[in-house]
């Protein structure tokens, strides 16, 4: 038996960085993104195939990506027999562009319909959190809050839609300044920060009132507001990142250069506002019709731009 699924990645307005829980993948604050159309990842699941095996990008995965996704599917469908994973991304996997999010939303989501399982997406957000925890918040288009929870099994940590994406549209204009991987993964980096940042206590309880702040600005519609806000929690984030030990920089030249374009840009009058994640790209909100000058702006600094809008949530495209 198999089907097909597909999800998109998703962008944190307010961000999440570090765990109270690294099995389960319960975060230490709440977050909030937007989910983009445009980047997606499309997987197939097969249930009952000769052997464990997992494709990605065309190419047999790498053993410890494989094993961790052939891991997940013991979680989604227990007792499962032998999988074939087959998983393809329309955008460069792992650098920063949240591969992770929308490919443990696709993996959970074709899984589940590959064993005719009901589609309960709150359920599968619990699951997909546990695949990568950022991949909770794109089971759902537009803004989604993923809620930090009380329950020590994570039961109530999960993605829940905050509005659909015809709510606000906006730009997300993605600067790509490289496509290397990352040299130090997200649970590495977070639990370094944790461990070793005197910024941490302080990142950690100042994100509530972020995501609460955040939440206004989404359901206001006010973009001053919203970008606020998104470079308030980035630059938290990345002052978190710089002052570990040893420091994790995921700044390149060409990122700093293209945040510079991008304030010098606001100051002269375009509303624009920065985000950057766990790599060396750089996202940048907007209204759509600002978006050809954010683009200009980025160009010199990046290998390529893309303009995303708000996206919608995980889809089965073909059943068992
Ligand atoms: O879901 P993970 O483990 O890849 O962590 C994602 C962390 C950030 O992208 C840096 C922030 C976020 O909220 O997406």
């Amino acid at each position: 038996m198999h089907a097909t699924a597909t999800a998109h990645p998703n962008i944190a307005l307010v961000k999440y960085w570090g765990k109270r829980d690294i099995a389960l993948n319960l975060p230490a604050v709440p977050s909030l993104s937007l989910t983009l159309d445009g980047f997606s990842t499309t997987t197939t699941v097969t249930l009952g195939a000769p052997a464990d095996r997992m494709w990605l990008d065309g190419a047999e995965a790498a053993p410890k990506v494989a094993a961790k996704a052939l891991r997940f599917l013991d979680l989604v469908v227990p007792g499962r027999p032998p999988c074939e994973i087959v998983s393809v991304n329309n955008f460069p996997t792992g650098a920063g562009l949240a591969s992770s999010a929308s490919g443990f939303a696709a993996l959970a989501l074709a899984a589940a319909a590959a064993a005719g399982q009901p589609l309960d997406l709150p359920r599968l957000s619990v699951l997909a959190r546990q695949g990568s925890g950022s991949a909770c918040r794109s089971l759902w288009g537009g803004f989604v809050e993923w809620q930090v929870g009380v329950a020590a099994d994570g039961s109530d940590s999960l993605g829940v839609p905050v509005a659909p994406p015809d709510h606000w549209d906006l730009a997300m204009v993605v600067g790509v300044v490289s496509t290397a991987g990352k040299a130090v993964g997200s649970t590495e980096g977070m639990e370094r920060s944790r461990l070793t940042s005197p910024l941490y206590t302080t990142w950690v309880d100042q994100a509530a009132a972020d995501v609460d702040e955040g939440r206004a600005a989404v359901l206001a519609r006010d973009l001053p507001r919203l970008g606020r806000v998104m470079e308030a929690s980035t630059y938290k984030m990345h002052a978190t990142m710089h002052t570990s030990e040893p420091p994790l920089m995921y700044w390149q030249p060409g990122s700093v250069g293209a945040l510079q374009a991008v304030w010098a840009l606001r100051a002269a009058g375009t509303p624009c506002w920065t985000t950057m994640d766990a790599g060396p790209q750089v996202k940048v909100l907007c209204p759509p019709e600002h978006a050809d000058a954010v683009v200009a702006a980025l160009r010199p600094h990046t290998q390529a731009v893309r303009v995303l809008r708000p996206g919608g949530p995980a889809a089965v495209i073909e059943g068992p």
